[in-house]
C-alpha cells in the first residue's frame, strides 16, 4: 500500500486514514492507496464496517489541482468512488476541517457521514471554472434538496454541518473523531445498520417544478455571472439531477465537466488559485522571519478610506482607535461606519449582535496622541506628501517604539514618507482599495528600509483580515494605479477622437470588468484625477501633450465632478447612479477636439479594447522588469482583487500571454505607434516584451533580475 493511506483494524472495524499534508488532496498516491485499502477491507470477512478519516488539519480538500492538465494517472477518482459505493458493508466518512470538492464527493459515496463540530463542506469547483465532476451535482441535491444544492454549487460556498449542511451528515460527534466514528459505527451496526447509497434517494424539491424553472435560473445566472462557462454547465447538471435517473444524470455531469476542463476559463482560474497563494511568498524574505502580534490598530483619518480600514480590522476582531482632527470629523466617520453595519444587518448579511460588537471595537479620538497604545498605525489622510510627512514625524515620537507605521498612500513616495518618521525600518505602505472593508486586495509596499519583520508581519496580517496581500516596490502608483494610467489616458484620448463614452465603457464591461474607465472616473470624482494631474504636471511628471487629460480637466473646470455633482462624463438623475449619455458633453468634446486640432472619427470596438488594455499590460511588463512586482502572477492578483479584472480571464498578464499572445501585443503596439504617432512614448513596447518575443520566453516564468 502506498504511504499516504493507512489501514488499521479496531474491533472488527477497518480504519482507513489518509495522511497527505497539507490538505489531503486526492493526488495519485492517495487514490491508489485508498483503492487498495477499500478493496482489502471490503474483502476481509472479519471487517463488519469501515471508517474513513484523515490526519492533519482537514478532511480531503479535493482533487489535487496541480495534477490538472497533466496526463491522467490511474486509478481514477471514479474507480475509488465506485469501490467505496460497492464495498458491500457500511462505510463511514469521518469529516473534520473542510471536506471540499472531490473530498465531499468521496464522502457522499460512503454509506454514512459523521463530522466533528465546526466542520465545513462545499463544492468549490466553480471557483476553478469547473463543476463537481465526481457525482457531486447528482448526489448533493439528493442530500440537501435541489435549491440548496444549486445555490451551494453555483457559489462554491462552504456550509457548516451544524446548520446549512445538516442534511449531508448523519451525526456530529464530540471527542477524538476517529474513535468517536468507530464507536458510532459499532453502535449502529448493533442496531442492524446496512449500507445505503445516496444515488438511490430522491431529489427533494424536484417533484413539482413549474415549467420553465431552469430557464429562469439560467437567465439569472447569465445576469450574475456574464461570460462564464461553468455556472451554466452546473445548471444543466442540476436540471439533469432533477429530471433524469441517476445514471443519466452522471452522464450529463461527465460531459459537462469535460467541457469545463477544456475551457481556457478553468485554466485562468486555476492560475489565480496558485497566484494568490504564491503572492504571499517573497523570495528574499526568510521563511523563519519573526512576526509581531497585532491586537490594537490606530487609523488616522476618518474619511471613506480610514473608515473602511477601521471596519476591516474591527471585523477581524482587532481593537481600533479611529483618529481625526476634530470630534465632529470622527463622529461623522463613525456615523458612516454605523450606517454601513446597519445596512448589512437590514440586508441579512450580519446579525445585529455581531454588527454592534464590531462597532463597539472602534474607539474615536481627536488627538494623534491616541496612537500610543497601537501595535500598528495606519495613516489614511488626504493624498498630500507634506501633510503625510508631518504626521509621520509626529508618529516617530508618539507611537510605541515597536509599533509598525503604515501609510495608505496610493501614489506617493513611501520612502520619502518613511524618512520623515526618523525610523524608516518601521514604515511600510498598506494600500487598501475602496471600499476597504469589501475589496480583497492589499498592496503591501516595501520601502527601501522596511525591516523584514515588518514586511512578514503585514503579509501574515493581510491573511488574518481576509485580504490577499501583494508586495510592491516603491514607484508612482505602485502596481495597480501605475498600470491604470495608460488605460485612463487612452479612454480620454478616444473621447476626444470621437468615441462615445458609453461605447468605450461598454467594450470594457463586455470584456468583463464591472465598470468602464469613464464611469469609474465619474464615481471616483473628476476633481480627484484633475488634482493629481495638476500636481504631476507641476512636477514635470506628465508628457507635454495638450490632449492628455484634456476632456476631464475641462469637465473639472466646469464643476462637472462626476456622480457627486450629478454630472461628469455622464449625467445622473437626482439620487441615481445610473449613467446617462449627455449631449452637452458630446458637444463640449467636439469643440475641444477642434481647439486642439484633433480629428474625430468612428473608432471600432477592437481598437477601443486594445487601446485601453494594451498600454495597461505594457506598463505591467515594465513594472515586472523593474522588480516593482515580484512575478507576473502578482500583477494578475492585483488586477483581479483590486480592480475587478475578470477572474475567469486570469488577470491582465495571464490573459495577454494565453489568450492574446505576446507577439501580437508587440505587433499592435508598433502599429498604434505608426497610426497614432508616438511623440510621447505611449506606444513604445516595454523592453521585456521585445526580449521575450525575440527569445520565445514566457512571461509566467520570468522573474525580475533573471535573463
Ligand atoms: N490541490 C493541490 N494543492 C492544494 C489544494 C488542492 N486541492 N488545496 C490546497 N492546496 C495547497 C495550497 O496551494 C497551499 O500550498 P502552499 O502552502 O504550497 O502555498 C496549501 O495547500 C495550503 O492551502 P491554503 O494556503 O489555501 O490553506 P488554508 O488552510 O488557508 O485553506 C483550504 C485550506 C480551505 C483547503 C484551501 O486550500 C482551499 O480552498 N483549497 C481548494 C479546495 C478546492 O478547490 N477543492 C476542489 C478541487 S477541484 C475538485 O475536487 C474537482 C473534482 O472533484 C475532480
Amino acid at each position: 500500500m502506498s504511504d499516504p493511506v493507512r489501514l488499521e483494524h479496531c474491533h472488527g472495524i477497518a480504519v482507513i486514514t489518509v495522511d497527505h499534508p497539507p490538505v489531503n488532496a486526492l493526488s495519485q498516491p492517495v487514490r491508489a492507496g485508498l483503492l487498495e485499502a477499500v478493496q482489502t477491507a471490503a474483502r476481509d470477512q472479519a471487517v463488519s464496517g469501515i471508517v474513513l478519516a484523515c490526519a492533519g488539519r482537514t478532511f480531503i480538500a479535493g482533487a489535487d489541482i496541480t495534477e490538472f492538465g497533466r496526463p491522467h494517472a490511474e486509478p481514477s477518482l471514479a474507480r475509488v468512488l465506485d469501490a467505496l459505493e460497492h464495498a458491500g458493508k457500511p462505510v463511514v466518512a469521518a469529516l473534520h476541517g473542510t471536506a471540499l470538492g472531490g473530498g465531499l464527493e468521496l464522502a457522499m459515496c460512503c454509506s454514512h457521514r459523521v463530522a466533528a463540530p465546526g466542520t465545513r463542506v462545499g463544492l468549490p469547483e466553480v471557483k476553478l471554472g469547473l463543476l463537481p465532476g465526481a457525482g457531486g451535482t447528482q448526489r448533493l441535491p439528493r442530500l440537501l434538496g435541489l435549491d440548496a444544492a444549486l445555490e451551494a454549487i453555483l457559489t462554491g460556498r462552504m456550509l457548516k454541518v451544524e446548520d446549512e449542511a445538516a442534511g449531508v451528515v448523519d451525526a456530529v460527534l464530540e471527542g477524538e473523531l476517529t474513535e468517536a466514528a468507530v464507536a458510532w459505527l459499532q453502535g449502529q451496526l448493533a442496531e442492524g445498520l446496512t449500507p445505503r447509497r445516496v444515488r438511490e434517494l430522491g431529489v427533494p424539491g424536484a417533484e413539482a417544478l413549474p415549467s420553465g424553472h431552469f430557464d429562469a435560473v439560467r437567465a439569472q445566472v447569465v445576469r450574475e455571472a456574464p461570460g462564464q462557462v461553468a455556472p451554466l454547465q452546473i445548471v444543466a447538471c442540476l436540471e439533469a439531477a432533477a429530471t433524469l435517473p441517476f445514471e443519466q444524470g452522471m452522464n450529463v455531469e461527465r460531459e459537462r465537466f469535460a467541457e469545463c476542463m477544456r475551457s481556457p476559463q478553468s485554466r485562468a482560474l486555476q492560475h489565480l488559485f496558485f497566484a494568490e497563494r504564491e503572492a504571499a511568498k517573497v523570495p528574499d524574505l526568510p521563511r523563519e522571519t519573526p512576526t509581531r502580534v497585532i491586537r490594537r490598530v490606530a487609523v488616522i483619518g476618518a474619511g471613506t478610506m480610514g473608515g473602511g480600514i477601521a471596519m476591516c480590522f474591527a471585523n477581524a476582531g482587532r481593537e481600533v482607535t479611529l483618529i481625526d482632527t476634530s470630534e465632529s470629523a470622527v463622529r461623522r466617520g463613525l456615523d458612516v461606519i454605523e450606517g454601513n453595519y446597519r445596512r448589512s444587518v437590514s440586508r441579512g448579511r450580519l446579525d445585529e449582535a455581531t454588527a454592534m460588537a464590531r462597532l463597539a471595537r472602534i474607539t474615536p479620538a481627536d488627538q494623534l496622541a491616541a496612537v500610543s497604545e497601537a501595535d500598528l498605525v495606519i495613516e489614511a489622510v488626504y493624498e498630500d506628501l507634506v501633510l503625510k510627512q508631518r504626521i509621520f514625524a509626529e508618529l516617530g515620537e508618539r507611537a510605541r517604539p515597536d509599533a509598525i507605521l503604515a501609510t495608505n498612500t496610493s501614489t506617493l513616495d513611501v520612502d520619502a514618507i518613511a524618512a520623515a518618521s526618523g525610523a524608516p525600518e518601521r514604515v511600510i505602505g498598506l494600500h487598501f482599495f475602496s471600499p476597504a472593508n469589501v475589496m480583497r486586495l492589499l498592496e503591501i509596499v516595501r520601502g527601501r528600509e522596511t525591516a523584514d519583520e515588518v514586511l512578514a508581519t503585514c503579509l501574515r496580517l493581510a491573511r488574518e483580515i481576509g485580504k490577499v496581500g501583494v508586495v510592491s516596490g516603491v514607484c508612482y502608483g505602485f502596481i495597480g494605479n501605475r498600470m491604470l494610467e495608460g488605460y485612463g489616458r487612452e479612454a480620454g484620448l478616444m473621447l476626444l477622437e470621437g468615441a462615445a463614452a458609453e461605447r468605450i465603457d461598454g467594450v470594457i464591461t463586455d470584456f468583463g470588468l464591472p465598470m468602464g474607465p469613464l464611469a469609474m472616473g465619474d464615481l471616483a470624482g473628476i476633481d480627484v484625477g484633475a488634482r493629481v494631474r495638476a500636481e504631476r504636471r507641476g512636477a514635470g511628471m506628465l508628457p507635454a501633450d495638450p490632449r492628455y487629460g484634456a476632456v476631464h480637466d475641462r469637465l473639472a473646470d466646469l464643476g462637472r465632478l462626476g456622480q457627486k455633482t450629478g454630472r461628469g462624463v455622464y449625467r445622473y438623475a437626482e439620487g441615481s447612479r445610473r449613467a446617462q449619455p449627455d449631449p452637452e458633453v458630446t458637444a463640449l468634446i467636439a469643440s475641444l477636439a477642434e481647439d486642439l486640432g484633433v480629428g474625430q472619427r468612428e473608432i471600432d470596438d477592437k481598437e477601443i479594447l486594445e487601446r485601453c488594455l494594451f498600454p495597461l499590460v505594457n506598463e505591467g511588463l515594465r513594472i515586472l522588469e523593474e522588480g516593482i512586482a515580484l512575478r507576473a502572477s502578482d500583477i494578475d492578483v492585483v488586477w483581479v482583487y483590486g480592480y475587478g479584472f475578470p477572474a475567469w480571464r486570469g488577470g491582465p498578464l495571464h490573459w495577454i500571454e494565453e489568450a492574446v499572445g505576446l507577439p501580437y501585443l508587440l505587433e499592435r503596439l508598433r502599429l498604434y505607434a505608426t497610426l497614432l504617432g508616438n511623440e510621447y512614448g505611449y506606444w513604445t513596447p516595454a523592453p521585456l516584451l521585445e526580449r521575450l518575443v525575440a527569445e520565445g520566453g514566457r512571461l509566467a516564468d520570468y522573474r525580475p533580475g533573471s535573463r
